[in-house]
């Protein structure tokens, strides 16, 4: 790894510095303001990412795709990512993101969910490479920072265009591309990561659900990068990183949200733990902020204290699959 490791390097997207190279991708129902602060403080996230905003929610007030829009100072470099398809709403929303302060403007041209593409937003926007066209160069002339795009390798096996898209992107002023399949994807470990900059020569990866299983992972990758051995979360790191989350949800939104919000997160976390399925079945039979907080109290007391976890006293120990968390699909209409 040692020749790897020399070769990662900070990159730019024009002025602003991605330092380490190592983002948090974007996901809709996940990384809202009290996610991306959560893994903002656990260190080695070089650029956030909001989740994907509906350009005909913001420029139509919605008062979701407003809050979707809010960020810490701290977490700075911070990139809104917008999806749509009609220019004109495309731009205003460019236009609202700059405003609030946005770092990095960011267009989704990846999202496959149909209810996305069937308006031409999202992957829709790799089958009609004009109406993109179109698009950039609205939003180019109407803000002044960096515009990105995030895409797929084409809209569909069959369609693979990703060459062309880039560079026509290019050509539109576009600064940085995320592609998903050679920059993100699918990394939950060091190596993985490593792989993927020595397989693609980019500039950066991307990190999405690998961060909701291990909130330290952007660290740790962070830390192999500069010859140090990688953070090894203790027992009550990984209790105090639930129950902060679970606070800050709790602030942001109604109770109900937060439970649903936390089980989701524990679907991902769960994942490697002692006894984590168990652990996730109880989290998931929880239906109130008291229940959540017993059982995570249960859980960290049994284990820290080197007993073996059996779930939730008195309940059969039948485990619930985590549901697969596999796309944007999610954040539609939620
Ligand atoms: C729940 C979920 C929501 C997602 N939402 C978005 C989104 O809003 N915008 C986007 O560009 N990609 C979105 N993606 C794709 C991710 O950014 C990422 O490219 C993909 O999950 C692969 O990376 P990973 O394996 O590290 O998660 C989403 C993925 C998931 C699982």
């Amino acid at each position: 790894m040692a020749f790897i490791m020399s070769e990662i390097k900070p990159f730019k997207i024009r002025n602003i510095e991605i330092n380490p190279p190592l983002v948090l991708s974007p996901m809709a129902g996940v990384t809202d303001i009290s996610f991306r602060r959560l893994l903002k403080q656990r260190g080695g996230i070089g650029l956030t990412v909001s989740e994907f905003i509906s350009v005909e929610g913001l420029t139509r007030n919605n008062p979701k795709s407003k809050r979707q829009m809010r960020f810490y100072e701290n977490e700075r470099p911070f990139a809104v990512q917008i999806f749509g398809a009609q220019p004109e709403r495309m731009r205003m929303a460019a236009e609202m993101a700059e405003e609030v302060g946005a770092d990095i403007l960011d267009v989704n041209c990846g999202c496959p969910a149909p209810k996305v593409v069937k308006h031409g937003g999202g992957s829709g926007l790799l089958r009609d490479l004009p109406r993109l066209e179109t698009i950039l160069k609205e939003i180019k002339k109407a803000i002044t920072i960096p515009l990105t795009i995030k895409i797929r390798a084409g809209y569909s096996d069959s369609t693979i265009n990703a060459v062309e898209t880039a560079k026509l992107a290019e050509a539109c002023g576009v600064e940085h591309i995320a592609l998903h399949v050679s920059g993100s994807g699918d990394i939950t470990t060091i190596q993985q990561a490593f792989d993927r900059f020595r397989e693609t020569n980019c500039d950066g990866v991307l990190i999405g659900r690998g961060g909701m299983a291990n909130p330290w992972i952007f660290r740790q990758i962070e830390d192999t990068i500069n010859g140090r051995r990688p953070f090894q979360p203790t027992l009550e790191d990984k209790r105090a990183v639930l129950l902060e989350y679970f606070d800050m949800l709790r602030e942001d939104m109604p109770q109900l949200a937060a439970i649903g919000r936390m089980k989701q997160l524990a679907g991902q976390f769960t994942r490697g733990l002692q006894g984590g399925a168990l652990f996730r079945t109880a989290l998931y039979h929880s239906h109130s902020v008291d229940e959540i907080l017993d059982r995570i109290s249960e859980y960290f007391e049994t284990i820290s204290a080197g007993r073996q976890y059996f779930g939730e006293a008195g309940k059969p120990a039948e485990i619930i699959e985590a549901p697969e968390l596999d796309s944007c699909e999610v954040g539609v209409g939620m």
